[in-house]
């Protein structure tokens, strides 16, 4: 099966450029780039207008199964990543049992290979159980085909085991990623400390909470040389934390999240559950520091943290609702909407912290549109807007704080190894 994408605009991370070509795909992969190509017997793409982009990958993403199947399966929220853009994505190992043996890394992988619409990278867990105590089988789980480690939704209070486990994912050439939270300073808050957790009577999480342990993890990467990539980045203070790191030469890297880039804990007042996350939507400075860390290259990555819940999860009092925001239906539009057309970005540093960033971190060979490459391709309308609606998700989380939005920026076709999983209706 040939496709042929004509008439588009091709943004391309690996050439830093963006230039006017068609692609012809074959076998699964790039096979020709140039001008009025023709092709007998091609699939024809018109995508005259439209952005053509290397497949987006997410690096952070809950897919919930095993263990917590009416959250989410892995069909249904690669279905939602597919509709949202997405070609490939790493998924927390928070399943149950938690991905910490090479059998829980298999399941997945089979899993995806079965029923995945597109390609999912599992991460294994640091520790056994994501408890912190012992570390996980980290060799194992390489072998089993995890491409990073990480105890996300918990953080490694004790600094000695973040530390061997430094140690040891250096040694084998892994990354670790960090969900930073000191749980003393976090316990029981619900959303952000500051005007509005007052006014809200909600018991708050203080930016210390997360920067203290940012701090933490800076100097054990720092002695152990390894390779620690920061999630879901929330507040001015660890942005400043990490912009040091990273002029010290240190191998730090970082993510942000729509969510945190875009809503305040302003959003909270009204008690709406969908808007409870960890960490918590942070003040406007704590956005325009965000958004600042993204324009000058502090925050390389662009991840969701798709965290879909049952809607019954949800359904009840602010304080005992899980956190999380169901995020792969809307990042694209967010992004378009809050960071390229309001000039933060331009659309090559958007796509870049979408593709090639999160690909060298992951040490995967994709985010890039070479010849020979695998053909995972997302085809994005940038004048089309539309109305966030949960209703139409297909993933099992509607758990959004957006409904209601309207988001520029659509993607309206999405590509895996030559094949088309996902096309826009309307
Ligand atoms: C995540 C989840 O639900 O698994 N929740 C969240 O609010 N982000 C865990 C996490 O990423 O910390
Ligand atoms: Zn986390």
């Amino acid at each position: 099966m040939k496709l042929l994408i004509k008439g588009g605009t091709l943004i391309s991370p690996d050439q830093k450029e963006i230039f006017s070509t068609d692609v012809l795909i074959a076998d699964g992969k790039v096979a020709v780039f140039g001008n009025n190509l023709e092709m007998d017997r091609a699939f024809i793409i018109d995508a005259g207008g439209k952005l053509v982009l290397p497949g987006l990958i997410d690096l952070h993403a809950h897919l919930r199964e095993p263990g917590f199947e009416d959250s989410e399966t892995i069909a249904t929220g690669t279905m939602a990543a597919a509709k949202g853009g997405f070609t490939s994505l790493a998924c927390m190992p928070n399943t149950n049992p938690v991905a910490d043996n090479s059998s829980v890394i298999s399941f997945i992988l089979n899993k995806a290979r079965q029923g995945g619409k597109v390609n999912v990278f599992p991460i294994g867990a640091i520790t056994a159980g994501s408890r912190g105590e012992e570390l996980a089988e980290m060799a194992g789980l390489k072998e089993a085909g995890a491409v990073a480690f990480s105890d996300d939704g918990r953080c490694i209070s004790n600094a000695a085991v973040m530390y061997r486990a430094m140690q040891y994912a250096t040694m084998i050439n892994m990354p670790v990623i960090a969900h930073c939270e000191d749980t003393r300073l976090s316990a029981q808050g619900a959303m952000h400390e500051g005007y509005y957790s007052t006014l809200l009577g909600l018991k708050g999480i203080p930016a210390a909470a997360e920067e203290v342990m940012v701090t933490r993890d800076i100097i054990l990467a720092g002695e152990t040389g390894c390779r620690l990539h920061i999630a879901h980045v929330s507040t001015e203070g660890s942005v400043q934390l990490i912009r040091q790191a990273k002029a010290r030469g240190l191998r730090v890297t970082a993510e942000a999240t729509p969510h945190h880039f875009t809503l305040t804990d302003r959003e909270v007042t009204g008690y709406n559950t969908s808007t409870k996350v960890n960490p918590p939507l942070r003040t406007l400075e704590d956005v325009n520091a965000v958004r600042q860390g993204l324009r000058d290259g502090t925050i390389d990555v662009i991840a969701t943290d798709h965290a879909p819940h049952a809607q019954e999860k949800k359904e009840v009092e602010y304080e005992n609702a899980p956190f999380g925001i169901s995020g792969l239906e809307t990042a694209v539009g967010l992004v378009w909407t809050e960071l390229v057309n309001t000039g933060i970005l331009s659309p090559l540093e958007a796509v870049e912290k979408m593709t090639a960033n999160p690909a060298r971190i992951l040490g995967i060979s994709k985010g890039i549109l070479a010849k020979g490459a695998d053909a995972d391709l997302t085809i994005i309308d940038p004048a089309r807007t539309e109305k966030v609606d949960p209703a139409r998700f297909v993933s099992k989380g509607r758990n959004t704080p957006f409904a209601g939005r309207m988001l520029a920026g659509v993607p309206v076709m999405t590509i895996v190894g030559g094949k088309i999983v996902f096309e826009y209706a309307g």
